[in-house]
């Protein structure tokens, strides 16, 4: 099995991490580290892909993997990670797979903690956990891709709308950096730079922010010394998943 994923703080990691504990020999391949290889040309027994919902779609780079990418699979999954409302998004990326002569057997979406600060504080979402059932919803997951269920993802006519009017991820990139203020609890460390997906991120005596970002939020909520704050974030708690060490995101997501 090949696992491709993309994540910020972790969620989708600890799913891939998960995943590959179940089935062995299958191999973890983080999104940002293939992204700008000319051969992008997989062959596996099963492949996966997990990724974040962003905008009720899907991250932008995840979207130029999906339309660069071509894969050969007896069986394929995707599963979108999210903390409250998936959208269309587990629709869409079938959709997008089989416009570029790729497939899904299997799309599903995973409830977990939402780090989009504009719109939740972490802490109540962290409260939220025990009712999301995130560990029974992902064992049934296993099982579901261990016996290769087929499962197309469906979406209401009102829903694929509102997906449709928000762009589905698309516009989540734009400018999101302007948004940023790092404060003087700086110490230039340079984790954020590291754990940045899209190399964004240069610190010497300052952080700068060129214009790349994924709008992630992974260095805002990754910075050891809390220094990194969105103007319209709801609170200045953040979060990490606790199954992924803060050295497994650096080395899942910096840019050689
Ligand atoms: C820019 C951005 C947009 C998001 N959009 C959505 C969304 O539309 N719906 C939702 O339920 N969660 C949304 N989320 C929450 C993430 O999908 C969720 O927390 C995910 O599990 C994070 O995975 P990661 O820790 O692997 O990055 C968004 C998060 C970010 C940073
Ligand atoms: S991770 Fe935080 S402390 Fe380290 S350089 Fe970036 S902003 Fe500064
Ligand atoms: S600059 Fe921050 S928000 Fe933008 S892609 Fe890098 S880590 Fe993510």
């Amino acid at each position: 099995m090949t696992i491709f994923y993309f994540t910020s703080t972790g969620n989708c990691l600890a799913v891939a991490k998960k995943i590959g504990a179940k089935f062995p020999e299958s191999k973890l391949i983080s999104i940002p580290q293939v992204i700008d290889s000319s051969d992008l040309a997989f062959h596996d027994d099963i492949i996966g892909l997990i990724f974040p919902i962003y905008g009720f779609g899907l991250p932008e780079m995840v979207r130029r993997f999906m339309e660069n990418a071509k894969w050969e699979a007896e069986y394929a999954f995707a599963i979108g990670t999210y903390g409250n409302m998936p959208g269309a998004a587990m629709r869409s990326v079938q959709r997008l797979a089989s416009q570029k002569g790729n497939h899904f057997d299997y799309a599903e979406s995973l409830l977990m903690v939402d780090n989009y600060l504009p719109g939740f504080e972490i802490d109540s979402e962290i409260a939220k956990l025990p009712g999301k059932q995130v560990d029974e919803n992902l064992a049934r997951i296993i099982t579901d891709i261990d016996t290769r269920e087929k499962q197309n993802a469906t979406a209401s006519i009102l829903m694929r709308m509102i997906t449709a009017g928000i762009g589905g991820g698309r516009f989540i990139n734009v400018k999101q950096a302007q948004n940023f203020i790092v404060n003087d609890n700086c110490i230039h460390c340079g984790i954020c730079a590291k754990i940045c997906p899209a190399g964004n991120i240069t610190v010497t005596d300052t952080v700068a922010f060129a214009d790349k970002c994924e709008g992630c939020q992974g260095c805002v909520h990754l910075c050891p010394q809390n220094a990194i704050h969105m103007r319209n974030e709801k609170s200045t708690v953040r979060w990490r998943h606790p199954d992924v060490p803060l050295g497994e995101i650096v080395l899942a997501n910096q840019r050689k």
